[in-house]
């Protein structure tokens, strides 16, 4: 047995939850870590040797984090593809920035490889809080861009995620009894509250480690926070870029209307082991969609759990 599966007997003892999808989550240093994922992510957090010019995209899902590896992916390597031999014109984001479970022992470049894109610089992308990375992230100069979105979103788009992609034979989670769970904190990478509050703490201790980004800013103004996120990464746009409506090209393909009108991610799945619609990654795209969805009761009762949990730290979310 090696040290990896030792631990995860281990831990067996952790806390253990369903999820709103159905899923076990374990409690496991503060977080709750879907168990399917629990050794991927040990080993991940133990192998993984980051280089300086590493690029980690955060989030928790359904804060908007295909939406991030389009741009970041579009800004990064834009020399080797123009916009119109863009990979994404075929294939799914998440086919072309992996997750850090998918680092095959701890190496970014093998999956790289193997799906024929630049290896250089290494994009991937974490749900894990800022705590739980690999320490060799912080040793590096490897920069971190998170992405947080209005937690209500959040909650109505996993909960609509997780409907679509229930397994047979399986029921999803009330609406109201899934809000309950994860107002309580139980729910996959979460407390929501605690990843979102480490990531926006680091930003203000390392700003040219971290950059924070929020979902709502970025659907107001995508030129411009594409231009910081590429100032941030140390791809700033020329001037004749910028005068050649390179940004407004790249915002233009990443946008909502532009990536769920594409075929690969109108009909295609992710793949074999993971048999979800590349479609149920592209829903509406709003900012605001709660309101549609939970009761002013509801709403109220969360809006005040995230007031208490947020209080003075000078993050906000807006409710109107
Ligand atoms: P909704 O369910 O509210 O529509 P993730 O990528 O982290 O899984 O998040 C998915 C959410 O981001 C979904 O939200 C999805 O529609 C939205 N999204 C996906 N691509 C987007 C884009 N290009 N622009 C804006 N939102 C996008």
């Amino acid at each position: 047995m090696d040290k990896i599966q030792e631990s995860v007997c281990e831990f067996e003892a952790l806390p253990r939850e369903k999820s709103i999808g159905g899923g076990w989550i374990v409690k496991y240093k503060g977080f709750w870590c879907p168990e399917m994922l629990l050794q991927p992510t040990l080993s991940f957090q133990k192998h993984f040797i980051s280089k300086d010019s590493d690029i980690l995209l955060a989030t928790l899902p359904k804060a908007g984090t295909t939406w991030l590896k389009a741009l970041v992916f579009s800004i990064v390597h834009r020399n080797q593809y123009s916009i119109d031999q863009s990979p994404l014109l075929t294939s799914n984001p998440h086919a072309l920035v992996p997750f850090d479970h998918q680092l095959k022992h701890g190496k970014s470049e093998t999956l790289y490889q193997e799906n024929n894109t630049p290896s250089s610089p290494g994009v991937f992308a974490t749900h894990l809080p800022y705590d739980a990375l690999p320490n060799s992230i912080f040793k590096s100069k490897c920069k971190i861009v998170y992405l947080c979105r209005n937690p209500l979103d959040q909650f109505i788009s996993q909960w609509h995620f997780v409907v679509q992609n229930v397994p047979q034979g399986k029921k999803a989670m009330p609406l109201n009894e899934a809000l309950e769970l994860v107002f309580e904190g139980i729910n996959i990478f979460g407390p929501f509250w605690e990843q979102i509050m480490g990531y926006w703490n680091a930003s203000l201790e390392c700003p040219n480690k971290v950059l924070f980004l929020k979902y709502e800013d970025l659907r107001k103004d995508d030129v411009f926070y594409v231009k910081k996120i590429a100032e941030f990464l140390g791809f700033p746009f020329g001037k004749e870029e910028e005068e050649n409506g390179l940004i407004e090209e790249i915002t233009k393909l990443c946008s909502f209307r532009s990536l769920s009108n594409m075929e690969v991610n109108k009909h295609n799945k992710m793949h074999e082991k993971y048999p979800v619609k590349n479609s149920s990654y592209f829903r509406k795209g709003e900012v605001g969609d709660w309101l549609n969805y939970l009761t002013p009761e509801m709403a109220g009762r969360a809006a005040r759990i995230i007031q208490e949990k947020f209080g003075d730290s000078g993050l906000t979310f807006e409710f109107v």
